[in-house]
């Protein structure tokens, strides 16, 4: 089976990099010839555990994997073409951006050349995979392909697990003859008897924005009982292990902290939202959690102003920039949207982290750049744990205390025992706790 993957994100990359795994022939197609440059020497241009390795695997061992900026060499020998474009929140009305896939599937139904699958992996709003058939029946007889959806539940930092053990495939399809080619092609995955959940094209799409809202949700719910557990001195990570135990409810996405951020929440929430007001559906629920969540950020810095009596000219450090641990992804980063307020307000931020520090600098000129974060809380009037990546568990507080003050740390991810924290010298600051 050839594939042919069109975009070359986290989804595209990691997508075509697990299937040549699964020991298929796939071409990565992108139109940024410098990025097609790079990833033929296995130069992956952002931070993702072990994909390097298999990129070099896979480029240059099986030689099953290949990338190209030719979108129409790239389709002809196709069986199935995965679009995994990016699909944006316009920047008003939050809902998806789809002009990248609606270019893409019209180069597709200008260069195919026989029956192959055109599959939507991208996130995209219900109605878009039908969509992209109508723009192909511009150029090919119905006969001669056939649309899927099939969805991604990649988490970034742990996307290549995700690909290789997901909890099911969702794929949605129109027909058996697409159904028996996309089932195939997931066949590898009946050794660890994946799920694979078949359904229509619509409820597949749906299914994507569900699950993310339904996760958006869960965030949004533990933050708020973590507002009120502060109030009434309940500590909200037994409140959490307590629910999580409860199989009806489990014990993920039950972290509180400064908000859900990413490429995927913000955006996808918004979405379905959107999807919802087109169609004159109540989601007051999602509407809340959305709303809710865009506030948290600006009252949590507020807090931290206040509590810690932070003024213009002083200085303040951030330990932690991605949105969350083990990538180097900063969009809709909750430790960046502080560092602006802070910023705003002529407070010096100084700030560590193990991979973001270069993208978070491309666009946050003002933050100052430490090589470690001892260095980075150094002469330092408030700490801010933003990202809970795992070497800021164990650090030695005691270089990082200094007795002129009674230091303000804000474990926004809850990693430390406030009592150890109290006991030490600092004033300590947790989510809930
Ligand atoms: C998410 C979905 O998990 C994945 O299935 C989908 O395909 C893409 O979007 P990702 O955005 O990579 O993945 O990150 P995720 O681990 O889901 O975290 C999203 C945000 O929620 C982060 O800002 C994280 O800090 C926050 N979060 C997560 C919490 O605040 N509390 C939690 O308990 C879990």
């Amino acid at each position: 089976m050839n594939l042919t993957i069109i975009g070359t994100g986290y989804v595209g990359l990691i997508s075509g990099a697990c299937f040549a795994e699964f020991g298929y022939q796939t071409v990565c197609v992108d139109k940024d010839q410098n990025r097609i440059d790079e990833l033929n020497q296995s130069k992956c241009p952002f931070y993702e555990p072990g994909i390097e390795d298999l990129l070099n695997k896979h480029l240059n061992k099986t030689k099953l994997l290949s990338f190209s900026n030719s979108l129409a060499e790239s389709v002809k020998d196709a069986d199935i073409i995965f679009i995994t474009v990016g699909t944006p929140s316009k920047r008003l009305e939050g809902d998806a951006d789809l002009s990248f896939v609606w270019d893409v599937a019209r180069q597709i139904s200008q260069n195919i050349k026989k029956y192959c699958l055109i599959v939507t992996k991208s996130t995209v709003p219900v109605g878009t995979t039908k969509q992209v058939k109508q723009i192909i029946l511009e150029n090919i007889h119905e006969e001669n392909f056939d649309v899927v959806s099939n969805p991604e539940f990649l988490r970034e930092g742990s996307a290549i697990d995700d690909f290789m053990r997901p909890d099911r495939v969702v794929i949605g399809c129109e027909n058996q003859k697409s159904e028996s080619l996309i089932k195939e092609l997931y066949r590898p995955l009946n050794l660890n008897e994946t799920p694979i959940v078949s359904t229509s094209i619509e409820t597949s799409e749906i299914i994507k924005y569900a699950s993310n809202s339904f996760l958006a949700t869960k965030i949004s719910f533990i933050n708020q009982v973590a507002d009120l557990s502060e109030k009434v001195g309940a500590n909200i990570q037994d409140v959490a292990k307590g629910m999580g135990i409860d199989k009806r409810i489990g014990s993920k996405f039950l972290h509180a902290g400064p908000g859900y951020g990413g490429s995927c929440f913000p955006k996808d929430v918004k979405a379905f939202i959107n999807t919802a007001k087109k169609h004159n559906v109540d989601f007051s629920i999602l509407n809340a959690v959305d709303s809710f969540n865009d506030r948290r950020v600006s009252e949590i810095t507020n807090k931290i102003i206040s509590k810690s009596n932070l003024n213009k000219g002083d200085t303040a450090t951030i330990l932690g920039l991605s949105f969350k641990p083990n990538t180097d992804d900063v969009r809709d980063s909750t430790s960046i949207k502080i560092a602006k307020i802070l910023n705003t307000k002529g407070i010096n931020i100084k700030c560590y982290d193990p991979e973001a520090m270069p993208n978070a600098k491309k666009e946050n000129a003002f933050l100052t750049l430490c090589d470690d974060s001892y260095a980075a809380c150094n002469n330092s009037k408030a700490i801010i744990i933003g990202t809970e990546w795992n070497e800021f568990r164990a650090l030695d507080l005691k270089k990082i205390i200094n007795n002129k003050n009674k230091l303000c740390i804000f474990d926004l991810r809850n990693i430390y025992n406030p009592k150890e924290l109290q006991e030490l010298g600092f004033n300590y600051f947790g989510t809930g706790t």
